[in-house]
Order: C-alpha cells, then structure tokens, then sequence
C-alpha cells in the first residue's frame, strides 16, 4: 500500500486526529504528511478538470455516452470545494484548526507554509474549473446549471459573465430616491445667499420664550403668543413659531459682523388646509455692520429673487409691521404666472403681485438684548416661508403634499 492510498480512504477522518497521534513530530514528518495530501489534491483536481473540459467540448451530445449534464458537473465541482474549502469541515479548515493551531513552535512554520498552498491551490484551480478556460468559445457549463442546482451562489455564478451570465435576465432594481422639494428649495435659497457670503445657522425648535418672543421685542399682549397660536411645552418652553430666536443667539455668540440665514422647521398651531400647515419651514436671514442701510436690504432681497425665480420678476415693498423690525416691510414679487400684468390672473388675485416674507431694519431694542452698540451698529432681517416659494417655483397647488410622503408626488422632483 503506498502512502497515498493511506489517505485516500479517510483524509478527512485523519485532518481530525492530532498530530501526535498521527505519529508525525518533526519537519520531515510534516513536509512528507503535506506531499501526500498535496498529490491527492492533485488527483481530485485533475479529475474535475477531465470531467468538465469534456462536458465544455460537447455538453450532452446526443447520443454520447455518459451524458453528463450540467448539473452533475456543478454538482460535482461544489462536493469537491466543499471538500477541500468548506468553512466548518472542509479539511484545509480542519487542518488549520486540528494541525496548525497546537502545532509546537518548530512545526508551525512549516505546517502554515503547506496548508496556505493547498488553500491557494484548491482556490485557484477550483474557481478556474467554474469559469472555463480564458478564451473559450466552444460550449461551456451553464453558470445558470449551477445556480439552479443550488450549489453556486448567484454572485459567484455573476463571475461566470463573459461566458456563461445570461444579459437577458431583468438586475436588481435599486430604486433612485429623489430630494424632498422642501430640501430643495432649501439648498436652492442656501446657494444663492453663501454667494453673497453669508453663512448658515441654525437653532432648536424647542425654545424659550425669551427667545422666542421676548428679545424679539415681541410684548406681552401680541397675539403670537396666545395659547391657540403658539404649542406650549410650559410656561417658558414652545416650538418655536418662527426663525427669528436665532437671530438672537447668533449675535449673543458672535460679535458684528454678521451675515447669517437659518433654515428650520417652525411650529403654529394652524388647522392644516391647501396653505397651512402646523409644521412648516422658514429661511431666516440677518446681517448686521456699520452703515447698512434699507437700501442694502432693497438690493439684496431683489437680487434674491430675480436668482431663485428668474431674472424678469420685479420686486415691491410694502409697510407693515414686525416688533423686531423698524421699519418694516412685505416683499412682492410680480406674478410669475401671468407676468405681473396690471389685470393679473387668478393666482395673484388680479393684483399681478404675489406677497413673499417679511423683512425690515434690525429694531435697536434688540441690540439692547445682546450688548451691540445700536448708535454704531445697523442691520436688516427677512424671514421666508420655504413651502410657499417652493409651492410658487414647482406649481404645488397644496401645502399638504409636501409632508404625506406620496411617492408619485416625490418622484416628480427627480
Ligand atoms: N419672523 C417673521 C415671521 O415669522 C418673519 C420676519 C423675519 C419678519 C425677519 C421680519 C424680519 O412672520
């Protein structure tokens, strides 16, 4: 009997015995162990490489004798890896665990050095025998045998492309998100004010009354801070009902100048229709120097426009009132649906305006608040409804739409 049939009974019965036991303590003990195993690798390989270079040259010829099918190949190709390669038995795994690992220090070397070839062979060779010669045009095993017999993974059968991949099959469908439009319209507004060098803000949406109304100017008796119009959390903490704290707590950080906006979701307790909604988005903006004027507001607020909708509209001030600006004004733009014709058109109510935020001149009682000389010191503040804009700009007839996360209705922003 030669030391190879030894083996070929029980090699994976032996990778499970102990060295020791095997009888085998020295190097030379070792390196002869590792031939043996070596050529019957060699053997097996050999074998699969016959058996599946002659199905390749005329798979399930008719007539031919044996028919070998695709899937006895497959089949097997996979005993074989399983064999040598499996992660739990396969017997490089067990001659790592049962050999290598107890291995006394001037063994381990030797043992590590054989049992990574056999595992680099067994790899190599396998995944060659799967894949078919480079070059190849005659007839190969079908990757889709493999996968149907169950005993090649669909991604390792995908490695078969060149050859054996069927293009026709329909991929995996990774469907494309898209941005939400109010993050949109956010990152629009953004771009446009970074460019003009202001920087972004924010601020929590849980906020003390003192910051919400009080350094605001707001008094006492302004109906803003009635129970049905402001959500509670108690008597000094709200959902902010607007961006303006921010304000506040960006010049109590910050010492002039500043140029800041401050995108964020607001709070009121509004009924939910077409146009409002108890949660919705503002764009804040401030800036706040020497010498600024109402006339740098008029400039900046105009140009915003004319960049978010389009160079041909025209903006309007209107007087109007805000605590925490002095004055204070409404901005219009001209309708952008009917142009701003002096008859108008139903969206603008037949004014050919349509009314956009707030904006006026930083009241000097709020330098007051956050220690800024007011007799050096001046400086605007706007304040926008994001959902509005984006509801003018992507001709959204309903506030609604933005927050019921319909998928047709968010696919339309892709
Ligand atoms: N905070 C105001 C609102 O929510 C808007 C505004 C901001 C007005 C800044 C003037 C200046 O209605």
């Amino acid at each position: 009997m030669n030391s190879s049939d030894q083996l070929s009974p029980d090699i994976v019965e032996m990778v499970q015995q102990p060295l020791e036991q095997l009888g085998v303590r020295d190097v030379t003990a070792v390196s002869s162990l590792f031939s043996n195993i070596e050529n019957r690798l060699q053997s097996e390989l050999l074998a699969m490489e016959t058996l599946a270079s002659d199905f390749r040259r005329s798979p399930a010829r008719p007539g031919a004798l044996p028919v070998t099918s695709g899937r006895d190949v497959a089949t097997a190709l996979e005993t074989l890896r399983v064999r040598w390669l499996g992660r739990k038995q396969g017997i490089i795994r067990s001659i790592t665990d049962n050999w290598l690992a107890p291995a006394p220090s001037e063994l381990k070397r030797e043992i590590g050095q054989r049992v990574n070839g056999l595992r680099k062979e067994a790899e190599d060779r396998i995944s060659q025998i799967f894949l078919g010669p480079e070059g190849e045009v005659a007839p190969t095993i079908e990757t889709a045998d493999f996968v149907k017999a169950g005993v090649i993974p669909a991604p390792a059968a995908a490695l078969g492309t060149d050859r054996a991949l069927d293009i026709t099959l329909p991929g995996n469908r990774r469907p494309i998100g898209a941005r939400h439009p109010i993050r949109r319209a956010f990152e629009e507004i953004t771009d446009i004010f970074l460019s003009l060098g202001y920087s972004v803000e924010e601020g929590p949406e849980i906020e003390s009354v003192y910051y919400n109304f009080e350094a605001l100017n707001i008094p006492e008796d302004h109906p803003s801070r009635e129970d049905q119009d402001t959500f509670y959390i108690d008597a000094n903490t709200l959902l902010r009902t607007h961006t303006s704290p921010v304000q506040i707590r960006t010049m109590e950080r910050q010492k002039p100048p500043v140029r800041i906006i401050v995108p964020g979701r607001v709070y009121r307790r509004d009924a939910p229709d077409a146009t409002h909604s108890p949660m919705f988005h503002q764009v804040e903006g401030l800036a706040v120097d020497t010498g600024i004027t109402f006339a740098d507001l008029k400039g900046t607020l105009d140009h915003f426009m004319k960049a978010f909708f389009g160079s041909e509209v025209r903006t309007r001030f209107r007087p109007s009132f805000f605590p925490f600006t002095e004055p204070s004004a409404e901005v219009d733009i001209s309708c952008i649906f009917c142009g701003g014709k002096a008859e108008g058109c139903r969206i603008c109510k037949q004014s050919g305006w349509i009314e956009l935020m707030g904006c006026g001149m930083v009241d000097p009682a709020l330098f007051a608040y956050v220690h800024y000389d007011a007799s050096q010191l001046s400086g605007f503040a706007f304040g926008m409804g994001v959902e509005r804009l984006a509801m003018l700009k992507y001709g959204v007839e309903d506030i609604q739409l933005f927050f019921q996360g319909d998928i047709r209705f968010l696919h339309q922003f892709r």
